[in-house]
């Protein structure tokens, strides 16, 4: 009997050795020392020894089954140790590695040229004045000279949302707005806007756009001023070589009326497709401001004399970035308004 534990323990310990898991571990465990194992088999065969022989062979029996136990035991720490080993590796992070860029918006390329036109004339001193949306007809047509049933009225056509009260056709009602708020002061604002009119989008017209207004009224303001302060902001725009000409035109609220172009900003002047081979590309519209918008503005036209200018802001960023189609400026798609990101 003897043998046969001893045999046990050879047998086991071999067996052991060459456990590579924990499952594997625990079925030897089962296998020797488990209540049907080989172990207590062999312990059964006890009954028919001597008084003498039982506790010498219970020792052994101990003895075996105690080096069974501490191998068991100590390849499950292995186990554990590998198993938490391989946690941490797992686990492990690099806290050098750089992170993950989030994809950040950019401001919209309409808004970064507003607020650069804005800047140019802030620069000159002049204040930002704003004005409803939603105007009345008084102040969108007749104060600005362009009485009901006047003709030039369909210059703009209007989405009126009663008789009196329409969506405003152009920013020009901020400039009698104003002048009625500064009761006789002299005034040098431009007023930024959304503008609506009842246009059919294409590639240069749209039902919503964005206009910038500008408003000057003092003592002895010359056409001059007008001049030289727009030539300051083209060159300001476009860059120094721009130059500007006024061509004479009509606006009922100006007197005299003046269409300003600007040298071509894709060939300087030469002439090429994108000025129609004339060297110049029409940017705004701007005039003497018309003595009836002064006097129902508040103001006297044989003290005071002014200048005003309106241009759109969608038609300065088409010419200053090259882009064919307003319409991209609406259809969000962030291929074209990331590549303003870094402008
Ligand atoms: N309001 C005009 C338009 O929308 C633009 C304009 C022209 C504004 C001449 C002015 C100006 O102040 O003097 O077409």
């Amino acid at each position: 009997m003897k043998e046969r534990l001893e045999g046990l323990r050879i047998e086991a310990l071999a067996e052991l050795e060459q456990v590579q898991n924990p499952q594997t571990l625990n079925d030897l465990r089962v296998k020797y020392l488990g209540k049907k194992g080989a172990l207590t088999e062999i312990l059964r065969g006890m009954g028919g020894l001597s008084a003498e022989e039982r506790p010498i062979i219970g020792q052994v029996a101990n003895d075996v089954r105690a080096a069974i136990e501490a191998v068991i035991e100590q390849k499950q720490e292995t186990f554990q140790q590998e198993e938490t080993n391989n946690r941490l590796r797992a686990e492990t992070i690099d806290v050098t590695l750089p992170g993950k860029a989030l994809p950040t918006g950019s401001v919209h390329p309409l808004n970064k040229v507003a607020q650069e036109i804005e800047d140019v004339f802030i620069g000159l001193g002049y204040s930002i004045a704003e004005g409803p949306e939603v105007e009345t007809d008084y102040y969108n047509f007749e104060a600005l000279n362009l009485p009901k049933n006047h003709p030039a009225r369909d210059m703009q056509d209007s989405f009126y949302i009663t008789d009196d009260i329409l969506m405003r056709t152009h920013t020009s009602p901020v400039q009698v707005r104003t002048m009625k708020e500064s009761k006789g002061a002299p005034i040098k604002v431009i007023c930024p806007g959304k503008v609506y009119r009842r246009d059919d989008d294409d590639a240069t017209h749209s039902f919503q756009f964005n206009q910038i207004e500008g408003l000057v009224i003092g003592r002895n303001i010359r056409m001059s001023d007008l001049k030289g302060t727009l030539l300051q902001f083209v060159q300001q725009m476009f860059g120094e070589q721009a130059q500007i000409r006024l061509r004479p035109s009509f606006f009922p609220f100006t007197e005299p009326s003046a269409e300003v172009d600007v040298t071509c900003v894709q060939c300087g002047g030469n002439g090429c497709r994108m000025c129609k081979q004339t060297g110049w590309l029409e940017i705004l519209g701007c005039g003497m401001v018309h003595p009836r918008v002064l006097e129902m503005g508040g103001y006297d036209p044989e003290e005071v004399s002014g200048f005003a200018f309106g241009m759109g802001v969608e038609r300065i960023a088409l010419l200053k970035y090259g882009i064919d189609d307003i319409r991209h400026f609406y259809t969000n798609d962030l291929r074209f308004l990331g590549q303003f990101a870094r402008m």
